[in-house]
């Protein structure tokens, strides 16, 4: 008999790697999603839909007992919300509700893995040093605030295994952030905030899949930094774009002053409309962060994770993707 896997934020661009890795691992997929989540491009795939109400642990405990699964994969997650304490709901609460049900409904699950973020320890502030799972964490927005309040509720719940994934930057297809940057490339503009250093980290979202299989079998209660185990310069992501789209474009510098108004004014009015800006001042602060580079040296050893894509290979399968599907 197969084991089972839930896996949550089924409908995201996470989820759906996950998804596929899960099978292609023979395990049968349980994908959590929302009445109203877009799930036609799951509609081919060998999966069972399961609605949780996250806020009930009672609910959550009688759908765990009923499907006895054997590991849970927690993805779903607010990466734009209106205030800290939607972050900290969704974020935070959500998954120590999902957590502690589990162990309260006595089912015998093997693992359960979070997907947090790099956020949750936040940047370096000198072009020196690299972030390991030792740096203290200082996230410098509430989205990574409330992914390091998810890991300390998820740490405390007595007699659940479980292993905490920090990824850095995901890139691949059908992700929709970094895609802005890629679209606009492809239009010929290639424009960054302020000409400060930068030293950034990605991970290519099949990499990302694969550890957090790994992870249902290797390791025990443990917290691992993800990326790719290198780092590039801020225009490294550009000049890669540009060869493989076969594109020349317009360099500019925004002033990185300029773009803090916009935030400011973006942020004023998604709260005068109740709506998550896109761009707010915080979230200007991650993006012209100088250091985001990261030690992948405990994953390697622990869960024998060895990322397949470096930023070159993994762009040339992302930006054939959204050419081939018309995103570009
Ligand atoms: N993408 C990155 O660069 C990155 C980096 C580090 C960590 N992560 C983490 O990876 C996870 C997945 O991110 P993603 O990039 O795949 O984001 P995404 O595409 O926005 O997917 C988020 C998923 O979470 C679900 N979700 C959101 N709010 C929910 C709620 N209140 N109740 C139930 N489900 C809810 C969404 O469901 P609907 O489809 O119904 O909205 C969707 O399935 C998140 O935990 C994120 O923090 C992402």
């Amino acid at each position: 008999m197969k084991e089972k896997v839930l896996i949550t934020g089924a409908s995201g661009f996470v989820g759906y790697h996950l998804i596929v890795e899960a099978l292609q691992n023979n395990l049968e997929v349980y994908a959590a999603v929302r009445k109203n989540s877009k799930v036609d491009h799951l509609k081919d795939l060998p999966i069972q839909y399961v609605y949780l109400d996250y806020s009930d642990i009672e609910s959550l405990k009688s759908e765990l007992k009923d499907k006895q699964y054997d590991y849970i994969i927690h993805a779903a997650g607010v990466t734009r919300a209106i205030s800290a304490d939607e972050y900290d709901l969704i974020n935070a609460d959500y998954t120590a509700n999902l957590a502690n049900a589990a162990v309260q409904s006595g089912i015998n699950l093997k693992k359960f893995v979070l997907i947090s973020s790099l956020a949750a320890i936040g940047p370096l502030k000198g072009m020196n040093g690299i972030i390991t799972e030792d740096t203290n964490p200082n996230p410098i927005t509430a989205y990574g605030k409330s992914k390091l309040l998810a890991e300390h509720k998820l740490r405390a719940v007595k007699n659940l295994n479980y292993i905490i994934l920090r990824p850095t930057a995901v890139y691949g297809p059908r992700d929709t952030g970094i895609f802005i940057f890629f679209k606009q490339v492809s239009k010929r503009l290639e424009a960054y905030i302020g000409r400060g250093q930068q030293k950034l980290s990605f991970i290519y979202v099949t990499d990302l899949a694969k550890a957090s299989i790994r992870a249902l079998y290797t390791g025990v209660n443990n917290t691992y930094n993800l990326s790719d185990g290198n780092f590039y310069d801020k225009y490294e992501l550009g000049q890669l774009t540009k060869t493989i789209l076969n594109v020349k474009t317009l360099k500019i510098h925004l002033l990185v002053n300029f773009v803090k108004l916009i935030a400011a004014v973006s942020e004023k009015a998604s709260s005068l409309r109740n709506t998550a800006p896109i761009l707010n001042l915080e979230k200007l602060d991650e993006l012209t962060a100088v250091n985001w580079s990261c030690s992948i040296e405990l994953a390697k050893q622990e869960l024998g994770f060895y990322p397949q894509y470096l930023l070159a290979a993994g762009l040339t399968e992302t930006l054939k993707w959204y050419r081939d599907n018309k995103w570009l």
